[in-house]
């Protein structure tokens, strides 16, 4: 068996969680910043460009041990050499979970039924290459003799959502090519996505693991059609590629053979940018930015496979997670990236982390007793600031937030990355620490207001205490990026060891799948 089952809340660790709970979730963050002039850099941690400040969490050293105790009492040590070494502990498919040996940058054999993946592996990361210079350099040409101009990704879900998110947070690292996505079986969506491009010039991306995915197949069928409006079939091949598992599928769609990228059943569909998933990635910024990209991810990689737990931004920060979960009872948590690149990291972990631990079945097959996977949400800041950080700062909901900032921008703009990162860390110091009645009045009085306070007092209080992590990055690039999207990854990994669920299946989506296909032929 390749995960053990245990569940957490039957771990003596749990026990001593509960009774500690009850001992601190009054404790304001300003006594434990009080109590301890250290703080900040006690609860740092600095992970090649990364800086995770967790300090201003409702913890403290003892909640850390606590935490750490019930990660080994639930064998996260044991899950994680079954998950690198391509144990199937995707065990209700049946299937290892290997995207990380997409990136792995040593010579080390990975096997999968007793075969090595490695040299598929980098065949298809040649592939990728050879195809992306030529599109890119203009050598790849259309069956009009012109070169590329505009890249359709057909694909939804994870299929969709990695490539997407990456395309636009290395937005400053593109070149000529323009990238589009396609997802949504809304025919509007499609029909607005093309109506300005030229079919001479265009090529088309299908991504679909299975290929038998209603939305892609259908938007893929609708623009092959109006790709044949003006070219005829012996062009499709140099218009369209498809990247699958499900061959068979894809030659029966007209793809010639050459033009079929891999996938494998041992990565999962959420989890796939690293592969041949990418390919628009590949070709908006380069290779050579792809491959940063994979290095980047390998590094945060190498840090969680090899740190001790107490020094494990991953480890640390998932436990801290599971700590407001399943004690302080939080039901969601807040991504707030400071730059406006990283617009859609929380639409993609959305996918990453709720289809991942949205369950409810433990790896017994029983009923779970406690809380799993969070409600992911959040925008880039400061936007987020003028639309729902009123409800962070004063309602009655205690939300996590991970706050993503970057020592430097990329245009130089020093002057706008100040006061951007001024907010940052405003926010950040603003939902902790808050501001008291006293300062309410104080702030009144000086204002020739003090005859407001009787009125207004209550309603300008902050209680503070509310907990935020800073991830600071020194600048956001494709290695960087690589290794924020790892750091996620990881932490999903490690929620759902401990949460003793699968998390690495998503059978909650296909009810709906069926009954859309019952009812659409009803119709
Ligand atoms: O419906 C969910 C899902 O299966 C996702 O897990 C997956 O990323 C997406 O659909 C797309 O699947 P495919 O790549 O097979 O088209």
């Amino acid at each position: 068996m390749a995960l053990q089952n245990i569940n957490p809340t039957k771990t003596a660790a749990w026990q001593k969680l509960t009774n500690h709970f009850n001992e601190i979730k009054d404790v304001h963050l300003k006594t434990f910043f009080n109590e301890n002039q250290n703080r900040k850099s006690d609860f740092t941690l600095n992970v090649n460009n990364f800086e995770f400040d967790y300090s201003k969490n409702r913890i403290s050293e003892k909640t850390l041990e606590l935490l750490l105790e019930l990660a080994n009492e639930c064998d996260l040590k044991g899950a994680m050499d079954a998950y690198f070494s391509g144990e199937k502990i995707n065990a209700t498919e049946k299937r290892a979970v290997l995207h990380t040996a997409l990136r792995n940058q040593t010579a080390k054999e990975i096997f999968v039924d007793g075969e090595n993946v490695v040299p598929e592996i980098k065949a298809a990361l040649s592939k990728i290459e050879s195809f992306t210079e030529k599109v890119v350099s203009g050598d790849w040409k259309g069956y009009t003799n012109k070169s590329i101009t505009d890249v359709v990704n057909i694909g939804i879900g994870g299929s969709d959502l990695g490539p997407d998110m990456v395309v636009e947070s290395l937005k400053y690292y593109k070149n000529h090519l323009n990238v589009h996505f396609v997802s949504n079986i809304d025919g509007d969506h499609v029909r607005e996505s093309i109506k300005n491009l030229n079919p001479e010039t265009t090529l088309f991306v299908i991504v679909s693991k299975t290929f038998t995915t209603q939305e892609t197949l259908t938007n893929a069928t609708t623009i092959k059609k109006w790709f044949l409006q003006s070219a005829s079939e012996a062009d499709v091949a140099k218009h369209f590629v498809a990247v699958s598992t499900n061959l068979e599928s894809v030659s029966n769609f007209g793809i010639a053979s050459d033009n079929i990228f891999p996938m494998w059943d041992w990565v999962g569909g959420r989890f796939s940018l690293w592969s041949a998933v990418g390919l628009s990635i590949s070709l908006a910024v380069g290779f050579k930015n792809f491959n940063n990209l994979l290095i980047g991810a390998f590094e945060m990689d190498e840090h969680f496979k090899n740190t001790p737990f107490e020094k494990n931004a991953p480890v640390l920060l998932s436990l801290i997670g599971i700590w407001y979960t399943n004690f302080f009872k939080s039901e969601s948590e807040v991504i707030l990236p400071y730059a406006q690149y990283l617009s859609k990291l929380a639409p993609y972990l959305q996918q990453a982390i709720m289809e991942s631990n949205g369950k409810s079945v433990d790896r017994n097959g029983e009923r779970v007793t406690y809380q799993t996977g969070n409600i992911i949400w959040g925008a880039p800041g400061s936007n987020s600031q003028h639309a729902f950080m009123q409800l962070l700062h004063q309602g009655t909901k205690l939300i996590p937030a991970d706050f993503i900032g970057f020592k430097e921008s990329l245009y130089g703009e020093k002057e706008h990355h100040n006061k951007l990162m001024a907010n940052y860390y405003a926010q950040m110091e603003a939902l902790a620490i808050g501001k008291t009645k006293e300062e309410v009045h104080l702030d009144l009085k000086t204002q020739g207001k003090l005859n407001e306070v009787s009125t207004l007092l209550p309603y300008k209080v902050f209680e503070g205490n509310k907990p935020s992590t800073s991830i600071l990055i020194d600048k956001l690039s494709p290695k960087t990026l690589g290794s924020l999207i790892s750091f996620y990854e990881q932490k999903i990994f490690i929620q759902g060891v401990i949460w003793n669920i699968y998390s690495y299946d998503q059978f909650g989506v296909e009810l709906g799948k069926e009954l859309a296909n019952k009812l659409y032929k009803k119709a």
